[in-house]
């Protein structure tokens, strides 16, 4: 897709994300330390923060908005995002679906918790339209790659998938 001009100008205006994690142990962050180095390298300019230090309204001039979370349940069942991250989200202003990515990393399954994450944040458009990455390491899969690039070009779609 051709990247569009500032107005008035011919310089090309670059797209925005941020990308904003909520980790203990530091594989979420690595997670969204990748999306991080791959949005780069398709030229969106993005920005990483840890949760803590994110004001809301910041959230405004972004294209793209990344949210990930540690999953945390009883390993096998009643997986959500830990009591932080809800307190977080309730605090973050409505977000399109299509433009909003949610990403997790776990060790057993992830069960209810992109389910879960989707209910604590006021969703504009379809639910459905939420693209959704996990991870059990914090590496950024291939096919993860192609789904971001669907997200990014415009054309998201749902995924769920072990990796
Ligand atoms: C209290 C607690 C609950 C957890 N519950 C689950 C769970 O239900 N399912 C799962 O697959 N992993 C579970 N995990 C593992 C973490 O989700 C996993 O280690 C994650 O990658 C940690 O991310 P972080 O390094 O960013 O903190 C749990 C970890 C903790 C500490």
């Amino acid at each position: 897709m051709e990247t569009p001009k500032e107005p008035g100008s011919g310089r090309t205006k670059l797209k925005k994300a941020i990308i904003l994690y909520n980790s203990r142990t530091g594989t979420t962050r690595k997670l969204g330390e990748n999306i991080h180095a791959f949005l780069t390298e398709n030229n969106i300019v993005s920005e990483i923060r840890d949760i803590k230090e994110q004001q809301g309204q910041a959230l405004n001039n972004a294209d793209y908005v990344f949210l990930g979370c540690w999953t945390s349940g009883l390993l096998f069942i009643r997986q959500k995002p830990e009591k932080n991250w809800v307190r977080f989200a309730a605090g973050l202003p409505p977000l399109e679906s299509r433009r909003t990515v949610l990403f997790t990393t776990y060790k057993i399954r992830t069960g209810s918790m992109f389910r879960n994450m989707a209910k604590c944040l006021n969703l504009v458009g379809v639910t459905d339209e939420v693209t959704w990455l996990e991870s059990r390491n914090g590496a950024l899969p291939a096919s993860y790659r192609d789904q971001l690039a669907k997200v990014i070009n415009g054309n998201s779609c749902v995924t769920e998938q072990s990796h």
